[in-house]
């Protein structure tokens, strides 16, 4: 009898287009085997986390422009036991005074990688739907959302997140980056942020930096470069008639989504999304 494996999926922020909805219907897209694995555009990492359960690649690489997200990472890959201290500290705080504590640890800036992590998990916990956005100045700020009770420190998510991570490499990279390092038959999987559709008010500045035409078109032709290098490629992104004609020349297949941050509660019904692969 076959043993199953139980994967877990353990999301230690919430973030903009998280994949962890999509995980079904893209398992029957993934290559039969991943040898080398690399995610430029990381976010949360649900893909991430479901690749290195499911194919257990040799090597694999995470990147991401988001450097306190970067940061966040490399500080639970290395040990998360200072870190769960600080959080059980930013809990207990919280908790007594929620909203003035929440604006004064917004307004810190940290002075070690330790402080950044431990900030950039309690904002995204307590942040209004673990937005990320920053203003011209490169300052966080979203307001706080109404999770007065929630708890900050998951010790359990954060272990499990820290295994996962061991063996991977984890830069603060431009997606570009990554084809310094990719050759043929790596296995990299882009899920940039989305093309706004005709007419909606879709979330893709992550950053001070829109992803808009210019780094569309600047990623597909890294796709087509990484094509040519004999890699293969799977992406993510709107159903929009520019992403369609954009990748008009690969294999495009559509998935079905819950559209998760929208102000509107009303506009959170299924949308289609495509993914866009080489092979
Ligand atoms: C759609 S989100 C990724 C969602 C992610 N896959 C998940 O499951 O949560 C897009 C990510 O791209 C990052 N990003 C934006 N511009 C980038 C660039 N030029 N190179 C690499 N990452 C970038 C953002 O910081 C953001 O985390």
């Amino acid at each position: 009898m076959s043993k199953e494996v139980k994967i877990t999926l353990p999301t230690f922020v919430k973030w903009a287009g998280g994949k962890t909805q999509l995980i079904e219907q893209f398992k029957p897209l993934f290559p039969k085997q991943i040898n080398r694995y690399f995610e430029p555009f990381v976010g949360s990492g649900a893909v991430f986390f479901y690749v290195k359960q499911t194919y257990k690649p040799k090597y694999s690489l995470i990147c991401d422009t988001n450097k306190e997200l970067i940061t966040t990472y490399q500080i639970i890959q290395k040990d998360i036991k200072d870190l769960v201290e600080k959080l059980k500290y930013h809990e207990k705080e919280y908790h007594k005074n929620p909203k003035d504590y929440y604006y004064k640890i917004r307004d810190e800036e940290p002075e070690d990688d330790l402080e950044v992590a431990a900030r950039f998990i309690f904002l995204n916990r307590t942040c209004w739907n673990g937005l990320y956005r920053v203003n011209s100045k490169g300052k966080f700020n979203v307001p706080m959302g109404d999770y007065k009770q929630r708890a900050i420190v998951r010790e359990d998510v954060l272990k499990e997140v820290s295994k996962l991570l061991q063996g991977t490499k984890i830069e603060c990279w431009d997606f570009e980056k990554v084809g310094k390092v990719a050759k043929k038959w790596d296995f990299i999987y882009f899920d940039p942020p989305y093309y706004p559709l005709p007419g909606k008010n879709s979330f893709t500045t992550y950053q001070k930096n829109a992803f808009l035409d210019d780094e569309q078109e600047r990623l597909r032709d890294f796709f087509e470069y990484l094509t040519k290098k004999g890699c293969k490629c799977m992406l993510s992104n709107s159903d929009s008639p520019f992403i369609l004609d954009l990748y008009k020349d690969f294999k495009i297949k559509k998935v079905f989504a819950r559209r998760i941050i929208n102000c509107d509660a009303t506009k959170r019904g299924a949308i289609t999304e495509v993914v866009v692969r080489n092979y």
